[in-house]
């Protein structure tokens, strides 16, 4: 079979042109980086963690009206997905203060937000991935002042299902990373979630112990990741898991 024509590689993930116009293939790598790649390791099985997480995450946003770039899972590493115009921002949610909030403001870790902050960074790792005003992002251009009211929406919207989500099975959402991208229908312009919704772009911690359920476990050396996020998707009911069927294997769609 001819290879496919690759699009685009990211540290975590690789998109190939899509089967149809408009669409992508988006494959999750193993590969795991911190601190703008300057830490980095393979991690046997994120990948396929992060996909099926991603799609459940995705598919229940789709579900509640907030559109996303997901179409449908391909297979164990990849899903079919909207091709969008990226902006360039990282839109961050946070619920409680942790990680380069935290530092930056001297707050203690854990400490619950007057309400949900939300704040931009520009996507450049050159640079990385520095914060930016509302200012900086209208006077360059990367989006308007419309678009950001909508971001904000939309960010407000993933955060409210995703703490949901989480509550039910007892991990706290302390912030997250969501992309957006624009697609066009003709002149008509919309804004959907795109990139990927797992624990490598969210903070999770087990509401009773505090365990870290995410990417930090990776950043700050605190055990196995790949243990952490299997943790959250069996919570979730998401992966399959060995049920005591014996050893049979379990058919997995
Ligand atoms: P921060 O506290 O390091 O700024 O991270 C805020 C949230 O954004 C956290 O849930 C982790 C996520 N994140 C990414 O998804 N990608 C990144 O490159 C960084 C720095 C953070």
């Amino acid at each position: 079979m001819a290879r496919r024509k690759k699009i685009y590689e990211g540290k975590a993930k690789i998109l190939y042109e899509g089967p149809e116009p408009g669409t992508l293939v988006q494959y999750f790598k193993d590969d795991a980086t911190a601190f703008n790649a300057e830490k980095r390791a393979t991690i046997e099985g994120k990948g396929v963690l992060n996909n099926r997480l991603s799609e459940f995450f995705m598919t229940g946003l789709a579900n509640i009206g907030v559109p996303t770039h997901f179409i449908r899972r391909i297979n164990m590493r990849e899903q079919l997905i909207r091709a969008v115009e990226i902006i360039p921002l990282e839109v961050i949610v946070r619920n409680y203060a942790a990680g380069s909030m935290a530092k930056r403001l001297g707050l203690e870790e854990g400490m619950q937000l007057p309400r949900p902050i939300i704040e931009f960074s520009y996507k450049n790792d050159e640079l990385g991935d520095p914060l930016v005003p509302e200012e900086y992002i209208i006077a360059f251009g990367w989006a308007s002042q419309q678009d950001l009211d909508d971001i904000v929406a939309l960010a407000l919207r993933v955060n409210d299902f995703m703490s949901g989500m989480m509550m039910g099975v007892g991990i706290k959402l302390v912030d997250f990373k969501i992309e957006i991208g624009r697609i066009w229908d003709g002149d008509f312009m919309r804004l959907i979630v795109a990139d990927e919704i797992s624990p490598d772009s969210c903070r999770l911690w087990d509401i009773e112990t505090g365990q870290k359920l995410d990417k930090d476990v990776f950043r700050r050396d605190l055990g196995n990741l790949t243990d952490a996020y299997t943790e959250v998707a069996r919570r979730l009911g998401v992966m399959p898991t060995n049920n005591g069927t014996g050893g049979k294997p379990t058919l997995v769609n």
